[in-house]
């Protein structure tokens, strides 16, 4: 069923384990992470940036594609279809309007202040709807879409206390070292931030940036209170590879299906294997 993060993500939380966020770019991504979430029994939530809805037509589309694949694929696992990087509280609810369940606004660009008072509205507007709401606070580095960060500023453990008392948020993601896009060496999480953000505020935290973290790294941020892990590059890379790979070996072929099809079957095991790094598999 379509549901918020609210549940899946406190569940996760309690269960020392993390919900997946893959980014959805077209069909074929919408339906491998579907079909890999529901054969590893797993819930999951289907990212949608601002970019992307556009790309695929707009965010009604996206949710009538996402419901019209639930049913024809009969997914029996909690979905839960989200806004990334909301950029302003007219984007979220737009999003919002047209059926998604949850929302990220990210303002985190903005002065704290702002951000407190930009949030705020984002969750009496969502809530008042069972919508779910993600807040961001400092830089996540790289560039994902219309999201580009000169430089990766760490989250402030006493602003995210207070942004979280003060807004409501059902989950947070304070930026601490991750980068959008592949990573330039190894990442270097502040640790000791998230676990003092994760005790103060007491929700469930969100990892931004998944592609490239190291599984020791997965591994301790779950333990200290990370619920939900974001991914999008690294099922990029692996669509982008195959469809280079089966097309450059077959110089006659030009049926999209021949090459996105082993491009959605990349993705798919590209997004099982992250869920079962994440501990999700059979925690639908
Ligand atoms: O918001 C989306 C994620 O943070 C994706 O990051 O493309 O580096 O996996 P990634
Ligand atoms: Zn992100």
């Amino acid at each position: 069923p379509l549901v918020s993060m609210t549940e899946m993500l406190n569940k996760a939380k309690e269960g020392h384990y993390a919900v997946g966020q893959f980014n959805i770019n077209n069909l074929e991504f919408t339906q491998a992470i579907l079909l890999a979430a529901e054969e590893e029994k797993s819930p999951v939530i289907l990212g949608v940036s601002e970019g992307a809805g556009r790309y695929i037509g707009g965010f009604k589309t996206v949710v009538k594609m996402v419901e019209g694949l639930m049913e024809d694929y009969k997914i029996t696992v909690p979905v839960a279809i989200h806004l990334d990087h909301g950029s302003s509280y007219d984007k979220c609810k737009e999003a919002i309007d047209a059926g998604f369940t949850s929302v990220m606004i990210d303002a985190s660009h903005h002065p704290f202040e702002e951000n407190v008072a930009i949030t705020s509205k984002v969750v009496e507007y969502a809530h008042a709807k069972d919508v779910s709401v993600e807040a961001e606070l400092g830089t996540v580095g790289g560039q994902e879409d219309d999201v580009v960060a000169n430089g990766v500023i760490y989250a402030d453990p006493n602003e995210c206390q207070e942004l979280v008392k003060r807004t409501g948020i059902d989950t947070l993601a304070p930026a601490l070292g991750s980068v959008h896009g592949p990573y330039k060496g190894e990442p270097n999480l502040g640790f000791k931030e998230m676990e003092e953000i994760g005790k103060a505020t007491g929700l469930p935290l969100v990892l931004h940036g998944g592609t490239g973290i190291p599984t020791k790294d997965i591994q301790k941020a779950i333990s200290l209170g990370t619920a939900k892990i974001n991914v999008n590059t690294e099922n990029q890379i692996a669509s982008a590879k195959k469809v280079r790979e089966v097309l450059a070996a077959d110089a006659e072929m030009y049926d999209p299906r021949k090459y996105l099809g082993p491009a959605r079957d990349a993705i798919k095991e590209t997004v099982i294997g992250k869920i079962r790094e994440f501990g999700s598999s059979n925690k639908a």
